[in-house]
């Protein structure tokens, strides 16, 4: 099968062949062009290095196959992206789905991988597992800030793009985030929703 383009975001282009993803940083004109280099190949290497370190863990990510200066091949997860199709479950398999998606984050925090971009457009539902994608935006931290911050993201999009049933929604993720920072990383949550809406970089 030739290569299919099957994403074009703001950042990226993914060309899906025989089940593999290929993610591909494509220039963008109004940025520096030295800037623009250093950005999406770092942008790359980060999303390779988190996948490779989540992959480790056993957490839900797919799989990494081969990373090149700015695009990277990514296991292909055929199931349904989150944003799309959590409107259209039953609130109860909408509150257990969004559960395992704050037990997976808290795993990533266990582990010191912050997403820097946590929301269910990020999301892939496969076999009822949720599996969290696009890592660009990563880093690694065992800060509770940053932490709280991938819960402020969270809680958004579940404000933004779930509003029917936001409020049970995120109250469902925070039972499945389960660690033994958890309540700080809660509390440091108001504080970071008292600031303002975050930035996104
Ligand atoms: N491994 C994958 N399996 C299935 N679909 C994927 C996979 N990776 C990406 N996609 C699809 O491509 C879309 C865009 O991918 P991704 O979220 O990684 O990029 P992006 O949002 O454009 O990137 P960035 O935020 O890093 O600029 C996803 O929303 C999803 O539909
Ligand atoms: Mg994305």
């Amino acid at each position: 099968m030739k290569p299919k383009l099957i994403f074009q975001g703001a950042e990226a282009k993914i060309y899906l062949q025989d089940n593999i993803i290929t993610k591909e940083r494509i220039p963008k004109a109004y940025r520096h062009q030295d800037l623009d280099l250093k950005l999406r190949k770092s942008r790359t290497k980060r999303e390779a290095k988190l996948l490779t370190k989540a992959n480790g863990l056993g957490i839900n990510t797919p799989k990494i196959l081969n990373s090149e200066m700015f695009s990277l091949k990514i296991e292909y997860l055929n199931g349904e992206k989150l944003s799309d199709t959590l409107n259209s479950y039953d609130l109860k398999m909408q509150l257990e789905v969004i559960k395992k998606l704050g037990k997976e984050t808290s795993k990533l925090h266990i582990n010191e991988i912050i997403h820097g971009d946590l929301t269910t457009s990020n999301v892939i539902l496969l076999d009822n597992k949720t599996y969290i994608i696009d890592f660009g935006l990563g880093k690694i931290s065992h800060k509770i800030e940053d932490k709280a911050v991938d819960l402020h993201l969270i809680k958004e999009a579940i404000n933004a793009k779930h509003f029917k049933n936001s409020k049970e929604l995120f109250q469902s993720f925070l039972e499945g985030y389960e660690s033994n920072e958890s309540n700080d990383i809660i509390k440091r949550l108001e504080v970071v929703e008292k600031r303002g809406r975050y930035k996104r970089h």
